[in-house]
């Protein structure tokens, strides 16, 4: 069976399509630097290291060790918003980083690597996003992202390295951090409920986006192994929702399970208003349907999150403090 390598092992992509593939038979190898992923999210039997993308030397001895057949890249920092600030530690998480892997995916003539890109990279054009649409990202975060797109498009015409790329929006589950302060609202919210503290909501709360379920991003990724190369496809739900509707169904879900929770709105965040993507490439080519109960999803997350040890909040240093919003300065 073939060998294949997961950065990221420990977030939510890397834990759940791990899971997948250990239960089709593959043989997982996986990488972490636990920046934002734990240990206890990765099921046993994968070949884990505790490295960080960065490392250069390790990442090439892991390669020579281990032979991966194929890369999924789920590694990176994904805070939209806190990525104008963190400028420097963004491209090297997740420009360096990747770069860093592409080079041992190109020195070991590996068979394939599949990308998580972002919704990010359209900015706030006219949704619905097509692939279709000129990529104009508007942070860091999302420059970033495109940077690789486009390198792993630099790398296939000049080595023939063989690639795909989804662009996933708002996908959430078990094993999604619930305790970064600046990303994962869903999460965010999780935590402040289990904590008995109100949930916040960044501006009015008109902001809409759709949500999806983890889980039916699991066959359109294995689907990318070994077919369409150098397509990109957009991945994630249908159905659009306010952040006031979404903190309401959590709430419902929540209440469900004997918590109860009340909503304070915060200063407005720069960010684009109404995102969400076209997916009908990916319903024709990869099998792709969203089947998302939030509901339901929601309170499953409440209980796993319930049981999870309590864990440290962490704060980031800030590279520029010119603009920082209220609830993210360091105090
Ligand atoms: N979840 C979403 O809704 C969503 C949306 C768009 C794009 N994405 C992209 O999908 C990928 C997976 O997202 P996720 O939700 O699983 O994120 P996640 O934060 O849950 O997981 C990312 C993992 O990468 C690890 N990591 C980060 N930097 C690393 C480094 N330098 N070296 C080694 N490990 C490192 C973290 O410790 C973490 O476990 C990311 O690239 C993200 O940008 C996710």
């Amino acid at each position: 069976m073939s060998r294949v390598l997961i950065t990221g092992i420990a977030g939510l992509f890397g834990a759940n399509f791990s899971r997948y593939l250990i239960a089709k038979g593959y043989n997982v190898i996986g990488i972490d630097n636990l920046s934002g992923g734990y240990l206890e999210n990765i099921p046993s039997g994968v070949d884990f290291y505790n490295i960080d993308l960065l490392d250069t030397h390790s990442i090439s001895n892991i390669f020579k060790n281990t032979r991966p057949d194929y890369v999924y890249h789920f590694a990176a920092y994904a805070a939209v918003g806190l990525s104008h600030f963190i400028r420097n530690f963004n491209y090297q998480n997740n420009v360096i980083a990747s770069v860093n892997l592409i080079n041992e995916c190109l020195r070991h003539n590996i068979e394939k690597i599949i990308f998580t890109s972002s919704m990010d990279v359209y900015g706030s054009g006219n949704p619905p996003y097509f692939e279709s649409h000129v990529p104009k990202p508007e942070d860091p975060y999302g420059i970033a992202k495109l940077a690789i797109e486009q390198d792993l498009a630099a790398a296939h015409s000049q080595f023939g390295l063989r690639y795909s790329i989804i662009r996933p929006h708002n996908v959430f589950g078990l094993y999604q951090n619930i305790w970064d302060k600046y990303r994962n609202v869903i999460g965010i919210w999780i935590r402040q409920i289990l904590e008995g503290m109100p949930i916040t909501i960044y501006g009015d709360g008109t902001q809409v986006r759709s949500f999806s379920d983890i889980q039916f991003c699991m066959t359109p990724l294995s689907h990318l192994m070994s077919e369409f190369d150098g397509e990109i496809f957009n991945i994630g739900a249908d159905q659009h929702i306010t952040i006031n509707e979404l903190s309401d169904t959590l709430r419902g879900a929540a209440e469900g399970l004997g918590y109860s929770a009340s909503t304070i709105h915060m200063e407005k965040r720069k960010e684009v208003h109404t995102a969400f993507c076209d997916h009908s490439k990916a319903k024709g080519y990869l099998e792709f349907e969203d089947k998302t109960n939030l509901t339901d999803l929601m309170t499953r997350m409440l209980k796993w999150a319930r049981i999870q040890p309590k864990r440290e909040v962490k704060m980031l240093n800030y590279e520029i403090d010119s603009g920082m919003y209220a609830y993210w300065r360091n105090e």
